[in-house]
């Protein structure tokens, strides 16, 4: 993260209710280009709410959040608007198509067509072959192949290239390996530091302290509905921070 750089994303003071329970009171963070952001809290704490918040899925009853600066009104909190400024989420179930190639499934939503009619396959081939690289994700299998066939690690990197590969600079990882084992687990990880070279900037939502050590720049506690706490990951112990998750 470069310390004289704007924040990408701000959320500026977001609370929402569900009837009579407050899920988020006053959440507030800063996202930098480059960075990995870790939100952790307990279960229930609000994460879910203040991501769901971020990528538009909930309107925040009070508070707003900034993209590049620019605050997004009442009337343009949506998912579509919200996605139209850069910023994608990867959810915690593979959002992958299983009986679909991989090439299919990282065009997913915008399948190029030659002439206008043609599904231009050797094209998505290719992108696919190069987002791979970029993240650098060996692959033996063949891409004319059925995505199930390839290990759940390099499913979930092609759901996370599908993220980055329009260009995205803010991407939400919603517990990206909580599916996957350890080796899985690891390849993973080296997509999200992958990604992070290129100067995105994500959003990590992990239950894995271990993982969050390994990969966050920065901490955001949540505890019971508020952004209670914030760390810098060379400034904190597990100790410290298990202890800001369970007292706030
Ligand atoms: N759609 C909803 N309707 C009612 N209550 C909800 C809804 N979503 C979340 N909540 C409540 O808001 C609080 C925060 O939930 P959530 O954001 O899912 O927490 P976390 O992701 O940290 O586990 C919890 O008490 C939860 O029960
Ligand atoms: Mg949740």
């Amino acid at each position: 993260m470069n310390s004289n750089s704007k924040p990408i994303l701000e959320v500026n003071g977001v609370s929402k209710s569900f009837g009579g329970v407050e899920a988020l009171r006053e959440g507030s963070l800063n996202l930098f280009p480059g960075e990995v952001l870790a939100i952790v809290g307990a279960n229930g704490a609000g994460k879910s709410t203040l991501i769901k918040i971020i990528a538009g899925v909930l309107t925040p009853d009070r508070g707003h959040i900034s993209i590049r600066g620019t605050k997004i009104t009442r009337q343009d909190h949506s998912v579509g608007f919200i996605r139209q400024m850069g910023v994608e989420v990867v959810y915690q179930d593979l959002a992958i198509v299983p009986n679909m190639t991989a090439p299919y499934n990282l065009f997913l939503g915008r399948i190029p067509k030659k002439f206008g009619i043609f599904v231009d396959v050797k094209q998505m081939q290719a992108k696919t072959r190069e987002v791979l690289a970029e993240l650098k994700v060996e692959t033996v299998q063949s891409l004319k192949r059925p995505i199930s066939e390839m290990s759940g690690g390099q499913q979930q990197s092609i759901a996370i290239g599908r993220a980055i590969a329009w260009g995205k600079e803010i991407v939400i990882l919603d517990e990206p390996t909580a599916a996957l084992g350890p080796n899985e687990t690891q390849q993973v990880e080296r997509v999200i530091n992958e990604i992070r070279k290129r100067n995105t900037a994500t959003i990590l939502i992990s239950h894995n302290l271990d993982q969050v050590f390994r990969l966050a720049d920065r901490l955001v506690v949540v505890h019971q509905g508020h952004t209670s706490k914030e760390f810098l990951r060379n400034e904190v112990t597990i100790d410290e921070l298990v202890k800001a998750i369970t007292t706030g």
